[in-house]
């Protein structure tokens, strides 16, 4: 009755803002992913009847509040699927500091969905697994395949589910994770989500989407680099133009953010290939390809304002370690 997992966090180049269903964390178009090295989560997940309530400890800490109730919502999936009644303990770590600011619910409950239902005994698809982390949260069903990911909106909760595009080999891009503000997110995914609608810019923005998916996957069959780039940062933008114009207005980004997106296009304008896409916060995941990622470091972490970089390689979805 027990199992451990790990998971990757992922970076997202069409991105997933915006609930068509917000109790099952389902959206309103498909979003397609790469699963990133360096920055993982280990979850060991027991069953036992010795509780009386799930116990949830994040870096030996006891969390409460709504993080827990997330946890419990997933765990109750679970329940319900196989049958048992008994609460779970679950211990859970992060490869890379909290309060870095990258800190990820996608690899957070990836690791939790693959742990928990192997310790409840079940063996399920990797895209039932992808349906049952998607419970927790939305990112978090692109962290269970391998690789290259693309996420079936679907319209319930067994067709809303990921599925390996390409495998990690398949194309040498790297995200240096630029990190400007380690600090915790003022204003959580969640409570994002939520808001999108309320930006007059949102209609448009769901008008265009179905085709930028289908564009980004021919430059990705293509391996057609500067194509794909230039997609991905105009959908960052994208979905921080809702965020901007959203009420209340939503504003993620800081000075060394733009910093860094300047710099970019002054770099491509010489020839250095390197775009950008900013989930939920201010730092910068930059995408290059893989030869030119030590240029890109040296010139990233010489910009004032820039605190580290992290390197994130397509990588393995969630699976059991031993
Ligand atoms: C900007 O998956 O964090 O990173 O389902 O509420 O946990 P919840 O939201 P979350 O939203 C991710 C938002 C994003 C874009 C993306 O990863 O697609």
């Amino acid at each position: 009755m027990k199992a451990t997992a790990e998971a990757p966090a992922n970076i997202a180049f069409i991105k997933y803002w915006g609930n068509a269903d917000a109790n099952l964390r389902i959206p309103y178009h498909n979003t397609i992913s790469m699963n990133i090295s360096g920055a993982t989560t280990t979850t060991t997940v027991e069953f036992t009847s010795s509780l009386s309530a799930d116990e949830v400890f994040l870096g030996g800490n006891k969390i409460d509040g709504a993080g827990a109730e997330r946890v419990s919502a997933v765990l109750s999936h679970i329940r319900k699927m196989s049958g048992s009644k008994q609460y779970a303990r679950v211990t859970s770590s992060n490869s890379f500091p909290t309060g870095a600011g990258i800190a990820s619910s996608a690899s957070g409950f990836a690791a939790l969905a693959v742990a928990a239902a192997s310790a409840a005994g079940l063996s399920l698809t990797e895209k039932e697994l992808s349906t049952v982390a998607r419970l927790g949260s939305g990112s978090a069903t692109r962290s269970v395949p391998d690789g290259f990911v693309e996420w079936v909106a679907g319209n319930s909760h067994e067709t809303s589910a990921a599925h390996t595009l390409y495998a990690p080999e398949y194309w040498d891009i790297v995200d240096v994770i630029t990190v400007v503000d380690a600090s915790e997110k003022k204003v959580s995914s969640t409570l994002g989500h939520s808001l999108a609608q309320t930006s007059m810019l949102y209609k448009g923005r769901l008008a265009s989407m179905n085709q930028k998916v289908e564009e980004l996957k021919r430059a990705m069959t293509d391996k057609d680099f500067a194509r794909f780039g230039e997609i991905v940062e105009e959908e960052s933008f994208n979905m921080h133009a809702i965020m901007m114009t959203s009420q209340p207005s939503v504003l993620y980004w800081t000075p060394v953010t733009v910093r860094v997106l300047q710099a970019l296009r002054v770099w491509r304008e010489e020839g250095l290939l390197a775009y950008a896409t900013l989930d939920a916060g201010a730092n910068v995941h930059v995408l290059v390809q893989g030869a030119d990622v030590a240029e890109v470091e040296k010139r990233l972490k010489s910009l004032e304002g820039v605190k580290k970089t992290i390197l994130g390689r397509p990588t393995r979805g969630a699976h059991l370690v031993k």
